[in-house]
């Protein structure tokens, strides 16, 4: 298999996003086809779906040799080095409910390590982007991640699991506990726009449980890139993701290790 040129297909990658924001912008507030998921709280919209389809489309023509994880249509796996890890629509309740703040996170894997993300906001028009070594960027320009290394200073950011009901590791008791230790905590209501705000240090860190690849990848690259650190871990069971500087990542994660013990 030829090795890939990822800044021309980091361009590419963003006209996609673009049109694919266009067509979610466009459908915004209009009355759309909703199915409820794992739980009551877990939505699927037709615009979900058809975002998907495109993205999908895009990288079959492009890259038909490659695996792809897409979060509506699940895994197509081709046993190749290379994967694409999608997210087509990362706060499905913010759109529904017309909230407009909702991104697509597109990443290109290479042996199981994120080496291109793509995070698209369409409503503020803000495109996130990072290659392995390359630096991260948003509209061109280079990110980096915050200075600040004391939680008592530090705007932090989290999401909670659908399942909120099924067990105690639903982040209440870790974020009643973080609220008294930070300067506070934003939940935006998307996974992969909290971590490309951490990498543009207008956010100091971020934190959440059982979230997926295709919320987290993208970021992952770009937070690297933007000069964080990232810690993804195993917490009681459930999938940990810590992020931010390396000093208030690691102080973040302390604080999370002692909640449940
Ligand atoms: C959700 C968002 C949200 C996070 C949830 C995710 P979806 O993704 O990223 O911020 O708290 O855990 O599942 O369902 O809107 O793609
Ligand atoms: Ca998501
Ligand atoms: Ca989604």
């Amino acid at each position: 298999m030829t090795a890939i040129n990822l800044e021309k297909t980091k361009k590419n990658v963003k006209s996609l996003a673009r049109e694919v924001g266009s067509y979610q912008l466009e459908k915004l507030d209009q009355k759309l086809k909703v199915s409820q998921k794992s739980t009551y709280l877990d939505l699927v919209s037709e615009v979900d779906k058809k975002a998907e389809e495109k993205i999908v489309n895009w990288i079959e023509s492009n890259f038909p040799e490659h695996s792809i994880l897409a979060e509506e249509s699940g895994t197509s796996d081709k046993e190749s080095k290379y994967k694409w890890v999608i997210d087509p629509l990362d706060g499905t309740t913010n759109y529904v409910h017309g909230f407009p703040i909702f991104s697509i996170s597109i990443a290109l894997m290479e042996n199981e390590t994120p080496v291109l993300g793509v995070i698209f906001i369409p409503y503020l028009k803000e495109m996130y982007t990072a290659v392995n070594n390359k630096g991260a960027y948003l509209n061109g320009k280079p990110l980096k991640i915050s200075k600040k290394s004391d939680l008592k200073e530090s705007l932090l950011v989290t999401g909670f699991p659908y399942n909120l009901t099924e067990d105690e590791y639903n982040n209440i008791n870790i974020f009643s506990t973080l609220l008294l230790k930070a300067r506070g905590i934003r939940r935006i209501g998307s996974a992969a726009y909290d971590l490309a705000c951490v990498a543009a240090g207008k956010l100091d860190a971020f934190w959440e449980l059982k979230l997926s690849p295709w919320d987290v990848k993208a970021g992952i690259v770009i937070i690297k890139e933007a000069g964080g650190k990232v810690i993804e871990t195993d917490y009681h069971g459930h999938y940990l993701i810590v992020a931010g500087p390396a000093e208030l990542t690691d102080k973040l994660y302390e604080e999370i290790r002692k909640v449940h013990n």
